[in-house]
């Protein structure tokens, strides 16, 4: 039964008004206190020709309540309804324990091909604090995408080409040490790397000899190449860890290099189409009269750019996939790029390529820490997620709670502390690393939410044994019930609003607020205490069932796992 329907079927048939209009001015009120749904009366005193709350008060008059409208009131220029509690309870409960994992989702996607791509370090340089935005961001909405029934590939557009690997390459030649690099690759890449810039300040003519080293590597050169592909594959296993450590996997990890072999015919396309022009001797795709800069294709040199890669890359994901979309998670510095390759695509008369997302997100500051590459003074990723494990480990000992295994949920905990952390807010926004609030578990935070998750299993133990499968729901009205089974039932459109706008943010909200007023019930409302009376307990644990389970899967949806015990 879908209860806003019923409204609006219900105020179309006594106002005598068109469903669409009743649609559209149907709302939420603010307040719990003035009901589930009201309706706005005054657009319609013009027509009517009366005042709003005589209007309001007329129709509600006419408007007796049924078996799922408890009562109607007119209360200024508005219809208030409340719903039956008991038959929405029950019905929003019991569709929700029948769906378990299922819940919140819809086949609405009806397997269209939804590409994401995230994380996408770059291999001379290292893995920063921004690729796990990207990471966590991406991750989410392949969950997201694939909990609405789209078929979903996770993508890895590894920065394996360009020119520094002609740096790295340089340098590795004067300084590297490949026993040294064995024993911890990205670090002593890193070192390499930043050897060179720190050498090509005192001296400029090294940038040309790395410019040299690149262009080997773009035609081919042996020696060089397997110098490359040496770099790429002691790279990728460390990157692996991380997303091991994150519980990600990636369907493609092909990365900028991948496309080095296909680019000669993007350049061939855009000047077919009469696109390109010279500029200082570079091939340029002109887009002046968008007031933004031109998008470079070939560089004066000959040499491909970033740009021209990522067109190849958008061309054979069209032709191997066919995607619906397309969507980069990727900072937003970087947004002016895909405005221009998205624009070249368009000029070139690729229609498909409207289904190209950017998805920008901002900056991860640690007061105090700078974050820049090329002076090494970076903050490691894997160290983070080290250290957010260890102090979580601190803290539930501290706590002094019987946990399992109190590895695993040092683990789960620290890790979904980091993630939540990230999609926390609206994606744009900078974050302010704060190991404080990330790991308080009294806060707006994944110790929050898995806690309550927790907390709702222990209940659930120890009612082992009572069958509550089938319970009166009646019995369970109270405000608090009432107020958590709203919630319960909005998983669906936040999950909606999450995938429409590209933001987790949504479903961080949604499970947030689901804790928060899970707490409340069980505080207020007891389930397994002595002399409760039994179908009332029931009908709790009823509640308690259909809520743990909607926590797990939405934070599932975050890539955050949970825990039986904290
Ligand atoms: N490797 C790039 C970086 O770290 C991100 C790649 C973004 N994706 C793309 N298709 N250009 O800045």
């Amino acid at each position: 039964m879908d209860f806003k329907e019923h409204i609006i079927d219900k105020i179309t048939q006594v106002a005598e008004l068109d469903r669409e209009t009743v649609e559209k001015s149907i709302e939420v009120p603010p307040e719990e206190s003035m009901g589930d749904f009201a309706f706005p009366c005054f657009p319609l005193a013009k027509v009517m020709r009366k005042a709003p709350p005589l209007i309001a008060k007329e129709l509600a008059e006419k408007m007796s309540g049924d078996d799922v409208i408890d009562r109607v009131e007119a209360a200024g220029g508005y219809l208030n309804f409340f719903l039956n509690r008991g038959r929405f309870i029950a019905e929003t409960v019991t569709a929700a324990r029948e769906q378990g994992e299922r819940w919140g989702s819809s086949d609405m996607g009806g397997g269209k091909t939804v590409l994401v791509e995230y994380s996408s370090p770059n291999i001379a340089k290292p893995f920063h604090i921004g690729h796990l935005f990207s990471t966590a961001v991406g991750n989410s909405l392949a969950r997201i995408y694939k909990h609405l029934g789209y078929n979903v590939l996770s993508l890895n557009h590894l920065g394996d080409w360009g020119t520094q690997f002609g740096k790295l390459i340089c340098a590795y030649y004067k300084w590297g040490d490949r026993e040294v690099i064995e024993k911890d690759p990205i670090n002593e890449i890193l070192k390499v790397y930043v050897r060179f810039h720190e050498e090509a300040e005192k001296d400029p003519s090294l940038e040309d000899e790395a410019r040299d080293y690149f262009k080997r590597l773009e035609e081919g050169d042996e020696e060089v190449t397997a110098l490359w592909q040496y770099f790429r594959d002691i790279s990728l296993p460390e990157f692996k860890r991380v997303y091991d450590m994150l519980g990600i996997t990636f369907d493609s990890y092909n990365g900028e290099a991948f496309y080095s072999d296909k680019m000669d015919e993007v350049v061939e396309l855009l000047r077919e189409k009469g696109l390109l022009t010279e500029s200082d001797g570079a091939q340029v795709v002109d887009l002046s009269d968008l007031n933004i800069p031109p998008c470079i294709i070939l560089k004066s040199d000959g040499a491909t750019i970033y740009a021209t890669r990522d067109i190849a890359a958008a061309l054979y994901r069209h032709r191997t996939y066919d995607f619906y979309k397309n969507i980069y998670v990727v900072g937003t510095p970087q947004a002016l790029h895909f405005k221009q390759i998205f624009e070249v695509m368009k000029r070139a008369g690729w229609e498909w390529s409207e289904g190209c997302e950017f998805v920008g997100f901002g900056l991860v500051k640690f007061p105090g820490r700078a974050m820049s590459t090329r002076h090494g003074d970076v903050v490691f990723l894997e160290d983070v997620l080290r250290e957010s494990v260890e102090k979580t480990r601190d803290i539930i000992k501290s706590n002094g709670n019987a946990v399992d295994d109190i590895d695993d949920a040092a683990k789960k905990i620290g890790i979904g502390a980091i993630l939540y952390t990230f999609l926390k807010n609206s994606r744009e926004k900078d974050i302010i690393f704060s190991w404080d609030s990330m790991l308080d578990f009294e806060g707006e935070s994944a110790p929050y939410c898995q806690y309550g998750y927790a907390r709702g299993r222990s209940i659930l133990r120890r009612a082992d044994g009572i069958d509550y499968s089938s319970p009166d729901f009646s019995k369970a009205v109270s405000d608090e019930a009432y107020s958590l089974v709203k919630q319960l039932a909005s998983f669906s459109d936040a999950v909606k609003d999450a995938a429409d706008k590209n933001e987790p943010f949504y479903i961080n909200r949604y499970v947030t607020n689901l804790t928060k007023a899970f707490n409340k019930f069980y505080n207020t409302n007891p389930i397994m205490k002595e002399g409760a009376d039994e179908e009332t307990r029931k009908a709790r644990l009823a509640i308690v069932d259909a809520v743990t389970r909607a926590i797990r899967t939405a934070l599932g949806l975050l890539g955050i796992e949970t825990v039986e015990s904290m």
